[in-house]
């Protein structure tokens, strides 16, 4: 396929960005997810834990990121894994000690690595010992913490909201007599954020660790914080089919994305801002035009709601050109982007796209305008595993099964070595292992010039010495059949970013200032340093960063 682009604006926005401050570290630097069961054990049970990434910390430095999130670590009957908490301010045993993460944040810190935690303010463990008050009787001072109501007159549930994992998000209380909202399982009742009481509760949880140290929190489900206090009905989905998630056959209005959950993010915010150079980033699945209002009013919000476009976008070049386009434009005056190409909760990009197709994602992921994500296991390409029907953890796919929404495939332990759980236990670990973990490994990974990791590495090492690529504009170039090109620049700086997002090999003619310059960091090494004269040419799946000459 051949396509030309005349390159006609010159676009030199650095939206987001303070003018004369420098940037924050959480604009130009590179996050990491870590699951922490999978990530690497350490005392041969199975499961991971915070000795473990204490352990493997070389690798991020190796790798090059910035920080790094750590999904739940406190206290947790595990119905959820973690996502269930009954102590905020404590750390399970499973994963060691408050001395082990105090270990591993000053470990971090001393390697230049930012650590962010997971903050689950929406809901409990049921084993929290304020739900254990709150169900205590009617009349308990932390009654209303949780959101509780009489049953409907026919002594069913009060509304018909839904739980995310199946089922009525109402569960009876036959002690006294009303209902729970639990918008996940029955096991993790949701508090009642209209109440200031739990407010300054939680908001002491982020100071207690914003104390100790952290550099911020990922805030877990954040748009689900308030629900309607009217208690209305979520109108009927009239496109949702058989086969798809129970929950979606309603519409959300009344029990997600409340215009009041604003203010509740405003005061978490305030927070945050008590400290230096700490970070608020929110997990929000919703649309671009409703995403972005979590900036806040005049960025009182999330300093990042996390942008998933990609993590369902069909992976075709005008699609993402126009999920870019649409992004960039609806963000509000310096709301800072960022993008995700996976998360413990969706599959994996490689299983979604196709192997081939990794390399091209990595530099899309590490060249597009803002934070990127990186989901453990990602930089070596791991993809999903089969989960046989005996070893399914996931509660989700327990109580949904069959359609395709559990989430342990995407959970399983890193691999890093040859041999046996691929080192990352000497016990059988808590997910199987993946098949491949013999041949696709950081092990052996590390020793391929030309490997997925290293090209990580090189494309984290070009970020790096690039300005146009951490702080430069992004300007769209050319989306047509599988070929996706864009410019990033910043003053002189310029790169423009060649991909080709199919098997068939692509050219683009090249006109005006972005014709001539040389391959920086090519997907399969072997072109780089290439000289660019008006064309580029891209082999099946590959894709191409080239430093542009300075414009005549
Ligand atoms: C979102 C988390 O990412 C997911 O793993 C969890 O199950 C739900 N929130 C409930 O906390």
């Amino acid at each position: 396929m051949d396509a030309l682009a005349e390159h006609t604006t010159s676009e030199h926005s650095t939206a987001g960005l303070a003018p004369g401050r420098p940037p924050s570290w959480w604009q130009t630097g590179i996050l990491y997810q870590i699951y922490p069961r999978s990530f690497q054990d350490s005392n041969g049970d199975g499961i991971g834990d915070l000795a473990g990434i204490l352990r493997r910390l070389p690798h991020l430095v190796e790798l090059g990121v910035d920080a790094l999130w750590l999904s739940p670590i406190f206290p947790s009957p595990m119905a959820d894994f973690g996502y269930d908490i009954s102590d905020y301010t404590g750390i399970d045993p499973i994963f060691g000690s408050l001395d082990d993460f105090d270990a591993l944040l000053r470990a971090a810190h001393a390697h230049g690595l930012k650590v962010l935690l997971d903050l689950v303010p929406n809901h409990t463990s049921d084993r929290h010992p304020w739900f254990e008050e709150s169900r205590s009787s009617r009349d308990n001072p932390k009654r209303d913490w949780y959101i509780w109501h009489d049953p409907a007159p026919d002594g069913g549930p009060p509304t018909n909201w839904l739980s995310e994992f199946g089922g009525s998000a109402w569960e009876f209380d036959p002690a006294t007599g009303q209902y729970y909202y639990h918008a996940f399982l029955k096991a993790q009742p949701d508090l009642n954020w209209r109440n200031p009481a739990v407010r300054e509760a939680v908001h002491d949880v982020m100071r207690f660790w914003l104390k100790r140290g952290v550099d911020g929190f990922r805030v877990d489900v954040i748009w689900h914080l308030i629900k309607d206090d009217a208690f209305r009905d979520n109108p009927p989905n009239p496109d949702w089919q058989p086969g798809r998630p129970p929950v979606e056959s309603v519409v959300p209005l009344y029990t997600t994305d409340r215009p009041e959950v604003h203010d509740v993010i405003a005061g978490m915010r305030r927070v945050v801002e008590e400290f230096d150079e700490r970070v608020l980033i929110g997990e929000i699945y919703l649309p671009i035009e409703r995403l972005v209002a979590y900036y806040g009013t005049d960025l009182s919000g999330a300093h990042l709601p996390f942008n998933f476009a990609l993590l369902n976008a069909p992976w075709d070049a005008r699609r993402i050109a126009q999920l870019v386009e649409e992004y960039e434009a609806s963000l509000p005056s310096g709301g800072w982007p960022n993008w995700v190409l996976g998360n413990h909760d969706r599959p994996r990009v490689g299983s979604r796209i196709g192997r081939e197709q990794l390399r091209v994602a990595a530099m899309l992921l590490l060249t597009l305008r803002g934070t990127p994500t990186i989901y453990y296991g990602e930089e070596i390409g791991m993809v999903d595993v089969a989960i046989p029907p005996d070893r399914v953890r996931d509660p989700y796919e327990k109580n949904v099964p069959g359609i395709g929404v559990g989430r342990d495939g995407c959970r399983t332990p890193m691999q890093w070595e040859r041999g046996e759980s691929a080192g990352f236990t000497e016990a059988e670990p808590w997910l199987p292992t993946a098949a491949d973990s013999e041949i696709e490994n950081v092990e052996n990974q590390r020793d391929d010039a030309g490997s997925l990791f290293n090209l990580y590495r090189r494309l984290i090492a070009l970020r790096r010495r690039r300005p146009a690529l951490t702080r430069g504009s992004y300007e769209p170039i050319a989306a047509s059949g599988d070929l996706l090109v864009y410019v990033r620049s910043l003053d002189a700086d310029r790169v423009m970013v060649a991909l080709n997002l199919g098997a068939e090999p692509v050219s683009l003619t090249v006109r005006g200032a972005v014709s001539n310059g040389r391959i920086l960091v090519s997907s399969s090494a072997d072109r780089d340093g290439e000289e660019v004269v008006g064309e580029i040419y891209l082999r099946s799946h590959e894709g191409a960063i080239v430093g542009l000459d300075p414009a005549p």
